[in-house]
Parts: structure tokens; C-alpha cells; sequence
């Protein structure tokens, strides 16, 4: 069920006990009816968001000059706000920047949270832009039974792991609530003007709040919706109040940013403009995204090699057929498989990925043969990203979280 603020209802099962037959989707909880996963078509009608079409694809292709990410071409970011005015105000050479963040909640981050880092990595480079990440350490605060200085240690460790994927400090600026908010005037301004603008009752229409949750969780959206403003960030932006931003994320993250739209004309700013993904499932099927609180359903960072062989062959969904017989006459489907979809987020070769869903499909390929081929893949990336790791020291982290001023002049 949802209201008529498109806000999904935030109970999994309904009165009556039953599964509801709609999908979950909110900051707090993804859950799908179907075992083929959300059902995104119907997501963007009811968050009133807009398709990323062929047109938006050539349109990329046009301002870039170069073939858009796989990401963009496989329909992963499939979803837009006003994307079309950004490339267009990219091609009049004139600026935007790039906004996204992580929230916290323990000290390693899962594969899941890597996609939308790795898409805004390739947006910086592809447009050269600058980018703000906010760590919203107060957050994890508000919602999880940890402490103010666990939140802030989570930021710390959460941010080697971002840096490791390959930002370039003279375009970043990594900011930790806990830390920034209190040293900026500007941004704490924001914050005040938004939550001016909204009311308690949108504020519950939209993230479903009740009568017994903190305080803190009700005014939070506005720390998020704050570093959509360009005048958040004097020192890069020098004290402009009317640079765009656009925001690359998984749909769950819509909410805030839905609130943000609606509320920034109303304080002389410009709305934000967003690029949606779909989840990366959980290793139990494609109804659930991967989540940091079930350790079974992740991979994380951190995993070894070993854990990572174990826990995709103990606990990948698979679409295959029961007994190999089966397997070859009938064929696999690609469409619930857990390894095929998690090598459609992660194998940038299409011929590749396309021969192998193929074969999968036809039945010439076994589940084991797929699990083989994520397994290695996944190992290599975890080796390469936990050697960079190692090399982001806190002197590094400090260069990135300092408040200062980027390589672009305004
Ligand atoms: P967090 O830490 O839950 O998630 C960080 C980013 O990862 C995305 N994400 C996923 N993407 C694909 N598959 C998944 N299974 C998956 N799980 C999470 C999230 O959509 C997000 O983009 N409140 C936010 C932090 C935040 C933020 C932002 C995020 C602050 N400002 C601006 C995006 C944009 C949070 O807790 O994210």
C-alpha cells in the first residue's frame, strides 16, 4: 500500500499477517514481491521519476563523446530527475556538481554500496566536476543503538574504503556530519531553512515516521537535503547559492530528495537533479537488496577469498534447474540467478556477459560454471581494493575531509 505521497507502507506483512503485494522501497527497508525483484517500471510511476530512455542515452553519448557506463547501458541507473537539463548545461560549458554520501552503520561496507561510488567515480571523470560526500555519522546515531564517537570511528573507516576506489582529492570533499556542521554556518543556514519549509505531517507522509520516534529522526531530512545546495559549501563554490546539483544513488535514498525538489525553489535554490540504480540483491534472491545487517546476505570488503567462495557457493540464489537434466532441457533463468545478476553489476565486458546469459539460458551452462566465474571475478576485485586500502593512511583521509577549497574557480 502506499500514500499519496508514493511512500511505500512500512510494515512487510499486513494486517492480516499476509506478504503485501506491492514492493517496499524507503531508506530503511527494500523488499520485492516477486523472486524477479522490484518492479522498477512500476517504482518510477509511483515515485513520479523519469525513465532513462535511448534518447537520454544518446544524449550522453553527445556531451561526453564517449559510449555511457555499462551501468547507464544495462538499465542498472535507470531512473532520472532531470538529467536532461544537467547534460544540457554541461554542453553551454556551464558548472554543476556532483552530491552523494554513505551512512555509517558498521565499519565495512558491502558490495552494494560500492556501485553507486564507482557510477559517480566515472560521472566526476566523465564531466569534471566537483563532488561532496556526506557521511551522515549523526544519522546512524539517530537510528542504531551506537555512540557518537562509534559513528564517527564508522566514518573514518567507511571513508578509507571510498577513497580506495580511486577519487581524486583535488575534486573531492568528504565531510562527516558530526564534524562539518558544527564548523559551517552556511550549511547549519541551510539545514534551518528546510526544516522550516516542511511540515511534520509531509515529514511523516513521506518517511513514515510515528508519533515515537526521536525528534532527531524527524528534522534529519534536512541534514540530507542541505548538501544539494551549492551555498553549503562556500569554500568550494565561493559563496554561489545557484550551482546545480545532481545526485547519483539507489532509488531507496528518493524520499529525501523528493522532499529537497519540492522544497528548494521555496528557498531560492535550484532543485536537485538525480540518477537512480536498482539494488544489487541480496544472496538469497533478488526479492531483498544486499544489507548490511544480515552478514549471511553480503559481501563485504573485507571478505577473504575463502569467504567469498563459501558464501557464494553456500548461498547464491540460483536460477537453475534442480538436476542437471533438468538444467540442460530446460535451461537456467538469468532473470532470479544471483550470480548472473551480480555478474551483470560487475563484468564490464558485454560480449562476454551476453555469451555467457546465453549459454545460461539455453542450459549448456551449470550454476557451478557461473559461481566459478563471480567467484574469481570478485576475489580479484576484493585483492586489488584491499591493497588500495591499506595505502589510505589518516593523513590521507584528513586531506580529503578538510574543509577547503577545490580545483575549480567560480
Ligand atoms: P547507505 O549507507 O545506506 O548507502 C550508501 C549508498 O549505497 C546505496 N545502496 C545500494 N546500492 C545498490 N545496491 C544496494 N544493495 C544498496 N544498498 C545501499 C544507497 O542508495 C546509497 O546511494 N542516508 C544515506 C547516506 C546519504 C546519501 C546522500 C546517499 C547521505 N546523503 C546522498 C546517497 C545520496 C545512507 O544511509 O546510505
Amino acid at each position: 500500500m502506499s500514500n499519496t505521497t508514493g511512500m511505500a507502507n512500512l510494515n512487510l506483512t499486513g494486517d492480516d499477517g499476509t506478504v503485501p503485494t506491492e514492493d517496499e522501497v524507503n531508506p530503511w527497508e527494500v523488499h520485492a514481491s516477486s523472486a524477479t525483484g522490484v518492479d522498477y517500471d512500476k517504482l518510477i510511476k509511483r515515485f513520479g521519476s523519469s525513465p532513462i530512455d535511448s534518447a537520454l542515452l544518446s544524449k550522453f553519448e553527445t556531451a561526453l563523446g564517449q559510449p555511457p557506463h555499462f551501468l547507464l547501458r544495462r538499465g542498472i541507473v535507470f531512473s532520472h530527475r532531470d538529467m536532461d537539463q544537467i547534460l544540457a548545461l554541461h554542453s553551454q560549458g556551464k558548472p554543476f556538481f556532483l552530491y552523494t554520501g554513505r551512512g555509517p552503520s558498521s565499519e565495512a561496507m558491502h558490495m552494494g554500496h560500492v556501485i553507486p561510488f564507482l557510477f559517480t567515480k566515472w560521472l566526476q571523470e566523465a564531466f569534471n566536476v566537483p563532488l561532496v560526500i556526506q557521511m551522515t555519522d549523526d544519522e546512524k546515531f539517530l537510528w542504531k543503538d551506537i555512540s557518537l564517537e562509534t559513528a564517527r570511528s564508522y566514518t573514518t573507516e567507511n571513508a578509507k574504503d571510498i577513497i580506495a576506489l580511486g577519487f581524486d582529492p583535488e575534486r573531492t570533499f568528504i565531510f562527516s556530519d558530526l564534524d562539518y556542521i558544527g564548523s559551517s554556518p552556511e550549511f547549519y543556514r541551510n539545514m534551518c531553512r528546510v526544516q522550516k519549509a516542511v511540515t511534520f505531517n509531509q515529514a511523516k507522509g513521506i518517511f513514515g515516521f510515528t508519533e515515537s520516534d526521536c525528534i532527531g529522526k524527524i528534522s534529519f531530512p534536512a541534514i540530507q537535503a542541505a548538501p544539494s545546495f551549492s551555498s553549503s559549501f562556500p569554500q568550494i563554490f565561493n559563496s554561489r547559492s545557484d550551482i546545480p546539483c545532481l545526485i547519483p544513488c539507489a532509488i531507496d535514498q528518493d524520499p529525501y530528495f523528493r522532499m529537497t525538489r519540492d522544497v528548494a525553489p521555496r528557498i531560492g535554490c535550484p532543485k536537485p537533479a538525480l540518477l537512480h540504480s536498482t539494488f544489487f540483491p541480496a544472496l538469497q534472491g533478488c526479492q531483498t537488496k544486499m544489507s548490511a545487517s544480515d552478514a549471511n546476505s553480503s559481501v563485504f570488503l573485507t571478505d577473504t577469498p575463502k569467504a567469498v567462495k563459501d558464501k557464494i557457493n553456500k548461498y547464491a540464489f540460483s536460477g537453475g534447474g534442480a538436476t542437471v537434466e533438468e538444467h540442460k532441457k530446460n535451461g537456467g533463468n538469468c532473470d532470479i540467478d544471483v550470480s548472473y545478476q551480480y555478474l551483470r553489476f560487475f563484468l564490464d565486458d558485454d560480449q562476454r556477459l551476453e555469451k555467457i546469459r546465453q549459454d545460461y539460458s539455453s542450459g549448456e551452462l551449470l550454476t557451478g560454471y557461473l559461481k566459478k566465474e563471480l567467484i574469481e571475478l570478485l576475489q580479484a576485485f576484493l585483492k586489488s581494493h584491499q591493497e588500495k586500502r591499506k595505502a589510505v593512511t589518516n593523513e590521507v583521509v584528513k586531506q580529503f575531509m578538510t574543509p577547503r577549497k577545490l580545483k575549480f574557480d567560480y
